[in-house]
């Protein structure tokens, strides 16, 4: 057992006197690239890491249920018999929003969980704790949902009780990861194909800047507005556009009065980041790390200057590590305003990028950078059943 399985374990033993029937772990997520748009109909190449969030549960007996958050020190209790709706506490409304639509298909139950992935760092911890809850809750009352409900009943969590219009893309690669293996998922279909993660002499390497993003208050719902508003200016000019991946730059470009500035960056940022999915997905498959590098750094230039969710502690962290020669590319990762950036290196310049950028990022905002070597993992799954 694993230090986080056994903590969650014995936590529940001692707190309901009873074993566990299951032990879930449920992973966060990186992305390789393919930034905000999985809610504009592209394609995304995310991978589930193992930085996991771990659930037991079991049936509690009668039409009560409680959870707890062992890393909070918090205990939530309800009644199936109730109505259900949000509360104050977010980290319940991440449970209750998958509780809530299946509440006639379950019994009372009793959930413990805990979790290794960072909190607001963009590596999807409340995806993580939606799909997770969600899965146990489908192991333990043999529900039969299958695993792409699943992400849809996590996302409908967090667009009704967390009130974040996310995309899939999160929800999608906790549940579906494959250990060592890249998703490609097309957003538009749900369709998806998996890619060896194999870079080689290359690896993966996220900093987290330690600035806590919370998508509520920082502009995800707003950005959502901006783009969708944008399309529907985009689809009166040019009826043969249906989605963001039939847009050309030409479209954009041609609307570019109506759209007015803002509206204009960020269509020419959706527009733009979809065609260098493309670009990305043939660079992985031919080897070419040097061209994915190029990309990620056009993606993050794109979702500062024009999406605009970075802040400066991200554009800090990416312009150091872009000046690193053997770093081929950097971006920020996930929404934004706040969390990791993913950095694209030769695997022997992994300690003089820590070493460089920890000290100049303390210098510059007083803050310890945190540096996580992530592994491409497995997705939502049973660990235990008692
Ligand atoms: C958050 C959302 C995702 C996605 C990313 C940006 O993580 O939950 O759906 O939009 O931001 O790519």
């Amino acid at each position: 057992m694993s230090a986080l399985t056994e903590k969650v374990v014995s936590a529940y033993l001692q707190i309901f006197q009873s074993e566990p029937s299951y032990t879930i772990l449920s992973p966060g997520r990186i992305n390789i690239i393919g930034e905000h748009v999985d809610y504009n109909d592209g394609f995304v190449l995310p991978a589930a890491i193992n930085k996991y969030v771990c659930f037991a549960i079991a049936e509690s007996g009668s039409s009560s249920c409680t959870l707890v958050a062992l890393d909070l020190d918090k205990t939530y209790a309800f009644d199936l018999t109730d109505e259900i709706s949000p509360v104050a506490d977010m980290w319940v409304n991440y449970i209750l929003g998958v509780v809530a639509p299946i509440k006639k298909e379950l019994k009372g139950f009793n959930l413990v969980f805990s979790s290794t992935i960072p909190m607001g760092s963009g590596l999807s911890s409340s995806a993580a704790v939606e799909c997770g809850a969600a899965f146990a809750l489908n192991t333990l009352f043999d529900l039969g949902l299958s695993k792409e409900q699943l992400a849809k009943l996590g996302q409908q969590a967090e667009h009704t009780f967390v009130g974040v219009k996310c995309g899939i893309m999160d929800q999608f690669a906790s549940v579906f990861g494959k250990a060592n293996q890249v998703i490609k998922l097309d957003c538009n279909t749900l369709t998806y194909d998996y890619f060896p993660a194999d870079l080689g002499d290359y690896c993966l390497v996220l900093l987290d800047s330690k600035v806590k993003h919370t998508h509520l208050t920082s502009g995800y719902n707003t950005r959502r507005e901006e783009v969708e508003a944008g399309l529907n200016i985009i689809k009166q000019a040019f009826p043969e556009v249906n989605t963001y991946r039939d847009c050309t730059m030409e479209h954009v470009e041609s609307v570019k009065d109506r759209l007015g500035a803002i509206r204009y960056k960020r269509c020419s940022y959706v527009v733009k980041e979809i065609k260098r999915v493309g670009e990305a997905v043939q660079a992985l498959a031919s080897n070419n790390f040097e061209a994915l590098g190029k990309l990620i750094n056009a993606t993050h230039e794109g979702l500062s200057a024009d999406y605009e969710v970075s802040c400066d502690e991200l554009d800090f962290l990416v312009a150091q590590a872009q000046n690193i020669p053997d770093v081929l590319g950097a971006r920020m990762m996930g929404g934004g305003f706040g969390g990791c950036t993913i950095n694209l290196l030769k695997k022997s310049a992994i300690s003089k990028l820590e070493d460089e950028i920890q000290l100049a990022y303390k210098k510059r905002f007083g803050i310890d950078l945190e540096v996580y070597q992530v592994a491409i993992s497995e997705g939502t799954h049973l660990y235990n059943r008692n």
